[in-house]
């Protein structure tokens, strides 16, 4: 059964447009885990636009379940990594102007700075994902990081209207979650997941983690936290 990791990073955006003390997302995270969340997820950016680096220490330090840091290939970001060593790091790419990750990262096109990276978080004893587009290629090169995991980038499949659409993209997703488990990795998946959409992907064979953050803080804002986080695991694990 999938577990259910939650992204509180629109949490600190909240609290970074008036640059104020609140909402906390140590707070969110703390009510995520009491709604049932299997782990906590922040993606500390290099621009610093909304997760901060006194976030991730305070959350490394009071984090009951497996806290993933989502970061990219920079050497600063991961000797923070390395130094307060949260559980799992899923490496993403990242572009200054975006508003959230677009796409996956390139792998295939950059093997060996991703496994420099993959080597030296692992050698903290840090479990790494990669964050990638459903695609043969990509599974392959994964592969040969020696990263233990990958996250499939479902945002697709998200942004997909009519159910053909959707379809198409869910069976992209179910084959690549074949190719990865017979690449023996483990199978994540997350981007773009909300309560409509989330019950094909979570029962996609050999799924292991979701990593769900808009839909979940956007329901949130509405009927809490806690309450919010109970009704997506609820769905997951239907
Ligand atoms: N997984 C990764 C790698 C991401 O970058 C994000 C967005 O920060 C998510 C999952 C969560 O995406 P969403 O906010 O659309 O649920």
């Amino acid at each position: 059964m999938a577990e259910l990791g939650v992204n509180v990073d629109h949490v600190a955006t909240v609290r970074q447009a008036r640059r104020a003390a609140e909402p906390d997302p140590v707070w969110a995270a703390a009510l995520a885990e009491l709604g049932g969340a299997d782990g906590i997820t922040v993606h500390l950016r290099e621009d610093r636009r909304h997760i901060q680096d006194r976030d991730v220490q305070v959350l490394r330090e009071t984090t009951r379940v497996k806290l993933n840091l989502e970061m990219a290939c920079v050497d600063e970001i991961a000797e923070l990594a390395c130094r307060l060593r949260p559980q799992q790091v899923t490496l993403v790419p990242e572009k200054r102007e975006e508003i959230t990750t677009e796409g996956g990262l390139d792998v295939a096109g950059q093997p060996g700075t991703v496994t420099d990276y993959v080597r030296k978080l692992q050698d903290a004893g840090i479990v790494v994902s990669l964050f990638i587009d459903a695609e043969a290629s990509q599974i392959e090169a994964a592969a040969e990081t020696g990263a233990e995991a990958v996250e499939l980038h479902t945002g697709q499949y998200g942004e997909a209207v009519d159910p053909a659409a959707q379809e198409a993209e869910l069976v992209k997703l179910s084959s690549a979650g074949r190719l990865v488990r017979q690449a023996e990795l483990v199978l994540h998946a997350g981007h773009g997941l909300n309560y409509q959409n989330v019950c094909p992907v979570a029962s996609i064979e050999g799924m292991c983690e979701l990593n769900i953050g808009h839909s979940i803080v956007a329901r949130a804002v509405m009927v809490g936290m806690q309450q919010a986080v109970r009704e997506m695991k609820d769905l997951i694990t239907r």
